[in-house]
């Protein structure tokens, strides 16, 4: 018995860390995983989550199970959290028409997403069309729902394909899926500005499409958490203009409070009345009951203790700023440095980029060498995680970078 079972391919992201862990190269850098580091290459706890944290130490008591969906607190604070900050929004909460429910990170707000598309199928709502270029395990996770996949055009030459993106979405079957990224599009950092999201958003509401979308770094990109859900609201105001009849937001506190491993976030979906939010809420419950039974209960407290408290809040979104700016500063510094080397190469596209993470541009096989010969370890598509970088290692990365290019 099972010797039918192959070896699976290793995870394109997550098995570069065990190879970096196996390095014995004092000089190695690791540039792979989507995870904040400070300045001396450590992972950080968020000086604000250390706060929430003795909090939550001193007053906790009980360690019961929670709802299936999560706390009550949890829930009402998240969605005030993530819609409250804008005029659809707060009216989509007052009129009872956001499903919110807890999830296992982003990754389980996805998972959620899948199943109730493929458990509630609505026309074509069973195909989600995702970026052409787009965060690994998108594929995995849908694919495991049982939904078809396709693909419209995201990036050209290292900038946003926009031309084919539209001529795309325009071909997309009526009442199909299609999933976003909120912000800091995950590996290539480029987004559409205000004005193309306008553009792709009518296209969506002509073609009476589903939007979901994947809001994993809220606060990366402009360094201010409540101004990086401008695609959420944009969707919102479509909604609430009747132009687009729903959405799922798939969100994760994993980078923006530092909480990787505590797998905290939600889902979110925007219903057209309140006895939808009823009948829909009761089925999410249903599906998380069926495989987790409920969520963990240490993540969510942190959170709760965050968003109910102004001065803590206020130190997060300090906090977020902090990483955000550091973040920049590197992919400027990085630039400056390839760009003073003589290798004749355009490195705008680095600048152009934002977020978490550059596309570099480099190829699988360069990308390799870097590996193989300097120790520098990120994905085989290019993309450095930005926040590997740090003075120490910034000009060794550089002049790496650079020998390969002219080998
Ligand atoms: C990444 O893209 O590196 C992160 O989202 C971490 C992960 O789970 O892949």
């Amino acid at each position: 018995i099972w010797n039918h079972i192959p070896l699976a391919k290793p995870d394109p992201i997550l098995s570069i860390i065990e190879e970096f862990n196996r390095d014995g190269n004092p000089q190695k850098i690791n540039l792979s995983v989507g995870a904040y580091r400070d300045e001396s290459g450590k992972p950080f706890i968020l000086p604000s989550i250390k706060q929430a944290s003795k909090i939550l130490f001193d007053q906790e008591s009980d360690k019961e199970y929670t709802s299936i969906n999560g706390s009550l607190d949890y829930n009402r604070l998240v969605k005030q959290f993530l819609f409250g900050g804008f005029k659809s929004g707060k009216f989509f909460i007052e009129q009872d028409r956001i499903v919110l429910a807890q999830s296992l990170s982003g990754t389980g707000a996805l998972k959620l997403s899948g199943e109730f598309l493929k458990n509630w199928n609505f026309k074509n709502s069973n195909e989600i069309f995702i970026p052409s270029s787009t965060w690994a395990n998108h594929y995995n996770i849908f694919k495991n729902c049982g939904l078809k996949i396709s693909q419209y055009s995201y990036i050209k030459n290292n900038s946003l394909d926009l031309t084919n993106l539209l001529k795309d979405l325009n071909q997309i079957p009526l009442k199909s899926s299609i999933l976003f990224h909120a912000c800091c599009h995950n590996p290539t950092g480029l987004n559409p500005t205000r004005d193309e999201w306008l553009e792709i958003l009518k296209i969506v509401s002509e073609r009476e499409l589903i939007p979901i979308v994947d809001l994993a770094y809220q606060g990366f990109e402009s360094g201010n958490l409540q101004q990086d859900l401008y695609l959420v609201e944009m969707i919102c105001n479509k909604i609430a203009n009747d132009e687009i009849s729903t959405a799922l937001i798939c969100q994760s506190f994993a980078k923006n409070m530092g909480l990787y491993g505590e797998r905290i976030g939600s889902i979110s979906i925007i219903t057209q009345n309140s006895n939808q939010t009823f009948n829909i809420e009761s089925q999410l419950k249903k599906t998380i009951r069926s495989i987790y039974s409920s969520p963990s209960i240490h993540g969510s407290k942190l959170v709760e203790i965050v968003l109910s408290n102004d001065e803590i809040y206020q130190n997060w979104q300090n906090d977020v700023a902090k990483m955000s700016s550091r973040i920049k500063k590197m992919r400027f510094e990085l630039f400056n440095l390839l760009n003073s080397m003589d290798n004749n190469l355009n490195w705008n596209h680095l600048i152009q980029q934002n977020g978490m993470f550059c596309f570099t541009g480099l190829s699988e096989q360069q990308i390799l060498k870097l590996k193989n010969e300097y120790s520098i370890y990120s994905t085989l598509d290019g993309r450095f995680s930005i926040s590997g970088i740090n003075m120490q290692n910034i000009k060794y990365l550089a002049e790496s970078i650079n020998k390969v290019i002219n080998s």
